[in-house]
């Protein structure tokens, strides 16, 4: 049997198709390629298809032998989810929805879903535990805590159980230089600052210098790809035993400014880069750091490139082999 990856040829879930393919699991991806690269996907079967379409998800639900599901595909802005809230409603809420509904019609009942530290909003402590309170500041982070309600209401009426992860920065690319970040447009610091690294840019714009924190920069808890990949996998085999289902925060409970990523993109590279200060961007909370005690002790979790000028140099080491990203544009 196997298990549907839909988003499997973006940046998270490319790398978790990676991971699943090393663990010898039959994998279906399903991608419209709007914004994913099938040259992210290592290997199992692609079905290039659009979620919103309830009766290709049924179908490919109809025609393939799927044990589990693992969610990734929906739109991942902040910004543009402000400026365009309903396109994020459709995509990730809609889209989850028509998902759900073509599991419980198959009878399949294990989905780990891809959410988000946005969920939390302005945190009220640091380091965030999956208890505090949930209130989003943007569209985006309100759709996936939408989806997160409809998971926990869809466990009670159809026994679908789930395992949502929160991530918090997720940075780097897979060890094998094979696969790596790219977003179009790219709005996330690491792969901006390597951008400005390669001279793809003139200068990496710094967002606010006046929060309360160390240095008056954005404090962030950046976690690799790879390990977060690690985690969908363990929340696979938590579901494959029968267990509850859970949430878990997914960081490495350490946070940088960006100043401090900026340096340590300096020293991994040895480039010149430029970074001015620019205004803040707006729904940026000062400070995320994550504590990820809770998936450590209950699915011995176990990040392996925690330190940050390693996932740095992973990113650098895919992006300065690929300075225009994938090549099936
Ligand atoms: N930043 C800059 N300059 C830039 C880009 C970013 O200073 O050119 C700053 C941001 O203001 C922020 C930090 O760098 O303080 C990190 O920004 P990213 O855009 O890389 O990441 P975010 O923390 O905003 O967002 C990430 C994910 C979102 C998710 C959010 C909370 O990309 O999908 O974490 O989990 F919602």
């Amino acid at each position: 049997m196997a298990v549907l990856v839909t988003g499997g040829a973006g940046y998270i879930g490319s790398h978790t198709v990676a991971e699943l393919l090393e663990k010898n699991e039959e994998v279906i991806v399903v991608d419209n390629l709007e914004k994913g690269h099938k040259d992210a996907v290592l290997g199992g079967k692609l079905i290039v298809g659009d979620l919103r379409d309830k009766e290709f998800i049924k179908n490919v639900f109809y025609k393939n032998d799927i044990e589990a599901v693992i969610h990734f595909a929906a739109y991942i802005e902040v910004g543009e989810s402000v400026s365009n809230p309903l396109k994020y409603y459709n995509n990730n809420v809609a889209v989850s929805l028509n998902l759900l509904d073509a599991m419980r019609e198959a009878k399949v009942n294990k989905i780990v879903f891809s959410s988000t530290a946005a969920t939390y909003g302005e945190p009220e402590n640091i380091p965030i535990l999956e208890t505090d309170r949930t209130m989003p500041t943007n569209p985006y982070g309100e759709t996936k805590l939408a989806v997160e309600k409809a998971l926990k209401w869809s466990d009670t009426a159809y026994g679908i159980k789930h395992v949502i992860l929160r991530y918090f920065n997720a940075s780097g690319a897979h060890i094998s230089g094979k696969i790596g970040e790219d977003h179009n447009p790219e709005s996330h610091l690491i792969p901006l600052i390597i951008q400005a690294a390669l001279g793809k840019r003139d200068s990496i714009k710094i967002f606010g210098n006046d929060y309360n924190t160390p240095d008056g920069t954005c404090v962030r808890d950046y976690i690799h790809v790879s390990d977060l990949a690690q985690a969908h996998y363990l929340a696979l085999q938590k579901l494959r035993r029968g267990e509850d289902s859970a949430i878990y925060n997914l960081g490495n409970g350490k946070g940088f400014s960006v100043r401090e990523v900026v340096d340590v993109v300096r020293k991994v590279t040895g480039k010149n880069i430029n970074a001015v200060d620019a205004p803040r961007r707006p729904g940026d909370p000062a400070i995320l750091v994550a504590s990820s005690e809770k998936i450590k002790k209950e699915l011995n979790w176990q990040p392996k490139l925690n330190d940050l000028e390693t996932i740095v140099a992973t990113a650098w080491e895919w992006h300065s082999k690929h300075p225009n990203g994938y090549d099936d544009k």
